[in-house]
């Protein structure tokens, strides 16, 4: 199975280590299809997370995204709109918001890349809305605000849309998770990049919980209402992840599992 041809919406895309995913060249109407794509999770109504890996001298030239785009680097260089955008650099690029330069440095780069429908670059799109870059080292970590989480639990906020409350975030851990005593699950989708370290996630599946391990690269795309981060989860060691919700994030506790919703199904890559 390829992560691409499962439908996120209805699929909870669990366990993908994305070194195992086929790289395919870029196809967004605008962009050089120089760079490959390894996507992580999409959606039928056209919404995906990837990773595009674009080489040296990859150039975009001046334009716009087409939809709300966020990308996040991973590692090498990117000049978006004349700014040099290195490891754990972020930029948020509203629909129509222009950039009067997209391209690849000397090392080339491989970034994640977000869009919430079909997307295109165009320099015929262009709207009054302004890129928001943000360099992870610049913010300062804060402890997590959701009420009851165990403490220890640290972000940094790179963005949160001001009419639907999606928010993307990156998380840090060291040594946490043995106290955890329920289930959580929330009204929005959740969805998690695991940067580096190493992490497992209880996980409610439609056989029941199962514990799920994470390194650097792996990815999972949780639809909402679906229960997890339940007993054993954490790390021994520590973690950093980038996070997305699709909405406003609340948390529902449990202090049983709660059944899988009907209406969804799993997939765990790690099993195969
Ligand atoms: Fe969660």
């Amino acid at each position: 199975m390829e992560t691409s041809r499962l439908d996120r919406s209805g699929v909870f895309v669990a366990g993908v280590r994305s070194d195992d995913i086929s790289p395919e060249p870029l196809q967004i109407s605008g962009l050089p299809a120089t760079a490959t794509v390894r996507v992580l999770s999409s959606s039928s109504a056209g919404a995906s997370s990837s990773i595009v890996e674009a080489p040296k001298g990859w150039t975009a030239g001046s334009g716009a995204f087409t939809t709300l785009t966020e990308i996040f680097v991973l590692d090498g260089d990117l000049l978006v709109d004349g700014r040099f955008l290195e490891r754990y650099h972020y930029v948020r690029c509203p629909a129509g918001a222009f950039l009067q330069t997209f391209e690849t440095g000397n090392d080339g780069a491989r970034f994640l890349l977000f869009t919430n429908a079909p997307v295109a670059y165009s320099t015929d799109y262009r709207s009054e809305e302004f890129l928001s870059f943000v360099a992870l080292d610049d913010v300062s970590w804060k402890p997590a605000t959701t009420p009851m989480v165990p403490p220890g639990l640290l972000t940094k906020r790179l963005a949160e849309d001001p009419d639907t409350g999606a928010r993307t975030w990156v998380i840090g851990l060291v040594h946490w998770g043995g106290d955890i005593s329920r289930w959580e699950s929330h009204p929005c989708d959740e969805e998690v990049f695991f940067l580096e370290g190493e992490m497992s996630n209880g996980e409610v599946f439609p056989s029941g919980p199962v514990m799920i391990d994470y390194k650097a690269g792996g990815y999972f795309y949780r639809p909402a209402g679906i229960a997890h981060s339940g007993p054993g989860s954490g790390t021994t060691s520590y973690a950093l992840a980038l996070c997305r919700s699709s909405s406003t994030l609340t948390v529902d506790w449990f202090d049983h599992p709660p059944p899988f919703p009907k209406d969804l199904e799993a997939w765990d890559f790690g099993r195969g």
